[in-house]
């Protein structure tokens, strides 16, 4: 069976992302603080989903283009976004729809992680950057797919599927695995340097009631990692 198709549940996911703690209240808070300030940058958002993120950078004055696997997603984006973004159905894995030398940065939050092989994904970024252009990267921590699948090697490049909830609809979604060192030869390979790494806290903003009782009195929150890459 296919999983991780947004295209089956794009509404749900679009209203969960709005207010999740995951999204809304950690994710996003901390793509747009590697960000800092992009007034006047050119941004490629990749796998922009609904585009919360696109529409925040937008706000900060920024000149954006995103685009995702899902027409449904796109869809939504579009209503959200006008005309204030350039909107497209593309796929990160393939040859990307933009010239060389398009962007100042590319954002591609949560969703590296559907790829088995980062490395064309990463070539097709690189050649759409401008000389010296970030990509700032989320994905699935590596931590999580032992944590939560106990007895699974850490060192194995493995598909799973997690059952989640998107806003009290349930979906399947498979993610790949990749240990730490192979991410980041992924990185190195592909001719990015490695500007930080970040295991971001949630956001101080976040309502007591999205954060479970187990959460409340920790400041770090390893569910995501964080990349800044620089275009060398
Ligand atoms: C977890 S959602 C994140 C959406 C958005 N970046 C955000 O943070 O709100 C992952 C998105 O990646 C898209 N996606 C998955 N694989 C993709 C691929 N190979 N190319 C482009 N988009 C992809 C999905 O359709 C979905 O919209």
């Amino acid at each position: 069976m296919a999983v991780s198709d947004y295209d089956q549940f794009a509404k749900a996911y679009a209203l969960e992302n709005e207010s999740s703690l995951l999204n809304a209240y950690y994710e996003r808070p901390a793509m747009l603080e590697l960000a800092g300030d992009v007034c006047g940058h050119d941004i490629l958002d990749i796998g922009c989903g609904a585009g919360p993120l696109t529409d925040q950078l937008v706000k900060r004055g920024a000149k954006l283009s995103g685009f995702d696997a899902s027409a449904a997603m796109i869809d939504i984006a579009k209503q959200r976004l006008g005309e204030t973004a350039e909107l497209r159905v593309a796929k990160l894995g393939e040859v990307l729809p933009y010239e060389d030398n398009s962007f100042d940065d590319a954002v591609a939050s949560l969703v590296f992680h559907y790829l088995p092989d980062w490395s064309f994904a990463l070539q097709e970024v690189r050649r759409v950057l401008r000389p010296g252009g970030r990509l700032l990267i989320s994905v699935n921590h590596p931590i999580l797919y032992p944590w939560n699948h106990r007895g699974k090697d850490y060192f194995k490049v493995t598909e799973y599927t997690d059952e989640v909830s998107l806003n009290g609809e349930s979906a399947e979604l498979s993610y790949w695995h990749h240990p730490l060192h192979v991410t980041m030869s992924a990185f190195i390979d592909t001719g990015f340097s490695i500007e930080r790494v970040w295991e971001p806290p949630y956001s101080k903003d976040a309502p007591q009631a999205v954060v479970p009782e187990a959460l409340r009195d920790r400041d770090a929150f390893l569910s995501f990692i964080f990349f800044t890459l620089r275009a060398m």
